[in-house]
């Protein structure tokens, strides 16, 4: 992790963690804008987690699996802004391709806006490669998506 050390872990989002994950998702116009009934774990096979320290939330992934097709798709990922750019992300990032990888998951997708230069060069670092563009796919501001996958190696 580079920068100021920070003490962060990991841990399996929690309906408790549900109010500080929509708050610091606000504070990020980039991520999806859920509702906490569109948060909720039960729903679905959708799996979150986040990381902080004992007061603070600095981040949280959401996944969805597809199991039949072996995939997994990347829901909502953000970072607050205060936090960028000391390695939360990548962990936060890992973690769910961990756990694709012990499900044997093989594939990774995800669509980002065309404009979120910042979230691309992200993914691209992490050897997701541009898979296709979606034209018109966003609303609130209208835009295109592009999508974006990983193979991952056994
Ligand atoms: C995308 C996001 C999750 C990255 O989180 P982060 O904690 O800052 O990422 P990391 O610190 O782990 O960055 C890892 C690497 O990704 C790349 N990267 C991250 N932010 C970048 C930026 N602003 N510009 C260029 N490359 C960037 C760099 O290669 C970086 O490594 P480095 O810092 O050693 O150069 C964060 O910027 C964010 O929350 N953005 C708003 C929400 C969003 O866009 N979500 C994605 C929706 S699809």
């Amino acid at each position: 992790m580079s920068g100021q050390t920070l003490a962060a872990n990991v841990r399996t989002l929690a309906t408790v963690d549900l109010s500080k994950v929509q708050l610091l998702a606000k504070s990020c116009p980039e991520a999806a804008q859920w509702t906490p009934s569109e948060f909720e774990l039960s729903i679905g096979d959708v799996r979150g987690w986040v990381i902080g320290d004992t007061q603070i939330l600095f981040g949280f992934i959401a996944v969805r699996v597809i199991a039949p097709a072996g995939e997994m798709e990347l829901l909502n990922l953000a970072v607050g802004p205060n936090w960028r750019r000391k390695g939360f992300g990548s962990v936060l990032l890992n973690t769910a391709l961990a756990d694709c990888r012990a499900n044997t998951y093989e594939t990774v997708f995800l669509e980002v806006r065309e404009s979120n230069e910042r979230a691309i060069a992200f993914y691209k670092r992490h050897g997701f490669s541009i898979s296709g563009r979606r034209p018109n796919y966003y609303r609130n501001p209208d835009e295109s998506a592009l999508t974006m996958s990983l193979r991952l190696t056994k």
